[in-house]
């Protein structure tokens, strides 16, 4: 005991910010774990050890009663008090290793690698992840100018509910969201987007992420096949793969998907689809098209899942309606997202699923993710029923389809039409076609050396890869920034794409 006394006497520290007691408590904690105090040995008195560290004896009997509360200790009136033994039991602990279980020879020697940690789907999530630290800046696609949102409003109707706050607004939320934000949805869906619903169909989720997860959760099974796009966004594919799905991708024409024989013999249980504006590269699904894939998933009983992302913008015509729109079978689940309208931070979804779902939704997206984010969700709503979110939407096309036509101008000044811009007068982003023997890959990295974040149409390719480009966004862009930043990009095309950094033929 003599020991335990001169160890913790060396190591309190009296001039510490950290109270006696706090210090003394952790430093016998330590000493039990470690066996540096040996299960069974007992614990000098309290006035032994108070006069050994010159503490107050209080402060030793307050850190007795707290090591005997946590099990540390047992103490035994008259008897004194001793180290309980609390070594883990070595026949609880140890499981039989099966003569096959492979040898974590994953991990590296320093054992800072998790690799030998993770699932085989976690590791491929994390070994394909596509997501991007910068999130902002010139051309960076698929984001909104969040610079023009109208903050003030915003706070403006966010104060006031605040003003009027309730257990209603600030409890968890079960029941699909926020009933008058449902509604709200409901009518600009309907007008703005030809779908056909509800309040009642609406689920309110923190983006197509989530209600991606969803559904596939509670329609799909694992090891269940779905189809996706081929090219798609990496997202998706990475919400699908990584709940056990395999993945079948399906190619794209200038009509939108387009399913060979192999495919259509093997019905999937969910398809995912962007027929308003394929993503990436931009075509609308014709209606020859639409109707062919509502017809084999009625028949089929295939999921499909509308992923409705940014159809708002459309420069040349008016928004194409959705395909839900067309749906008679049921067989639609259709998602979008506040995100591409408002700001991407917000993480407000929704989904409209049929309506003999719609309880089963609802039940399940409280019972995974636990709902909240009602004060948000009521602010969004006030924002709507104001007309802010349309008027927001209308100044933002404006904007934006004069910051697409700017940079196509940027494109022609540099380059002709040596590089083709692929992709219908719509969305946040256009696809800048690279030569067939580019890597898109190194141009789009050494661009992101260089200041200027654009993604390599490879990335969003699971197979074999059937033209080369450059995702380009220009949303969220200034006007006067588009020009000096795409003479950045343009030289670290030429720098990359072409053997001999040669002279390119320019417009005029
Ligand atoms: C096609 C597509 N779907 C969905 C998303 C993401 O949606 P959310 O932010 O609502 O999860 C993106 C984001 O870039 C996208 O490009």
């Amino acid at each position: 005991m003599v020991i335990l006394s001169e160890w913790l006497a060396a190591q309190l520290d009296k001039e510490s910010a950290e109270p006696a007691y706090r210090q003394l408590l952790q430093l016998m904690q330590q000493a039990i774990l470690t066996g540096r105090l040996a299960p069974g040995s007992k614990l000098p008195s309290s006035r032994t050890l108070a006069g050994d560290l010159g503490v107050a004896r209080n402060t030793v009997l307050h850190v007795y009663d707290q090591l005997s509360a946590e099990g540390y200790v047992i103490s035994t009136t008259g008897s004194g008090t001793y180290v309980a033994d609390t070594r883990p039991d070595s026949a609880a602990v140890s499981t039989p290793t099966p003569a096959s279980a492979p040898a974590d020879d994953d991990d590296d020697a320093s054992g800072a690698s998790p690799r030998g940690d993770m699932s085989m789907r976690g590791q491929r999530l994390i070994d394909e992840a596509g997501v991007s630290a910068r999130q902002w800046g010139a051309f960076m696609p698929g984001v909104p100018d969040v610079a023009e949102f109208p903050a003030r409003t915003w706070s403006r109707l966010q104060a006031r509910l605040w003003k009027s706050a309730n257990h209603g607004l600030l409890t968890y939320a079960p029941g699909g969201g926020y009933r008058p934000l449902r509604r709200a949805l409901s009518d600009y869906l309907r007008v703005a987007r030809s779908v056909r619903c509800t309040p009642d169909q609406i689920i309110i989720t923190t983006g197509i992420h989530q209600s991606i997860d969803l559904a596939v959760r509670l329609l799909a099974d694992v090891g269940d096949r779905a189809w996706v796009e081929e090219p798609c966004y990496w997202g998706a594919r990475s919400v699908l793969q990584s709940s056990g799905l395999k993945l079948a991708p399906i190619p794209v024409d200038d009509e939108g998907l387009n399913p060979r024989e192999q495919d259509l013999r093997d019905p999937p249980r969910i398809a995912l689809v962007t027929p308003s504006h394929q993503y990436p590269l931009g075509m609308v699904m014709s209606l020859a098209r639409r109707r062919t894939l509502l017809e084999y998933a009625r028949q089929h009983k295939v999921w499909i899942i509308e992923d409705d992302y940014d159809s708002e913008f459309r420069y040349g015509s008016r928004p194409l309606a959705s395909l839900q729109g067309l749906d008679e079978s049921d067989r639609v689940i259709y998602v979008g997202s506040l995100g591409k309208l408002l700001f991407p931070g917000l993480r407000i979804g929704y989904m409209v699923v049929p309506e003999r779902l719609a309880a089963t939704f609802r039940t399940g997206v409280a019972e995974l993710y636990r709902e909240g984010q009602l004060m948000q969700q009521a602010v969004l709503a006030e924002f709507i029923m104001d007309g802010y979110l349309t008027s927001h939407v209308r100044r933002m096309r404006t904007l934006y389809g004069e910051r697409r036509q700017l940079l196509i101008d940027a494109v022609t000044r540099h380059f002709g039409d040596a590089l083709p811009v692929m992709g219908d007068e719509a969305g946040l982003h256009f696809v800048l076609g690279l030569p067939d023997h580019a890597d898109d890959r190194a141009v789009a990295a050494a661009a992101y050396d260089a200041g200027v974040i654009v993604r390599p149409l490879a990335a969003y390719y699971s197979q074999r890869q059937e033209r080369k480009g450059l995702l380009t966004g220009y949303a969220c862009v200034p006007h006067e920034e588009i020009e000096p930043a795409f003479a950045t990009l343009a030289q670290v095309i030429e720098e990359h794409t072409f053997a001999k950094p040669k002279k390119l033929r320019r417009a005029g």
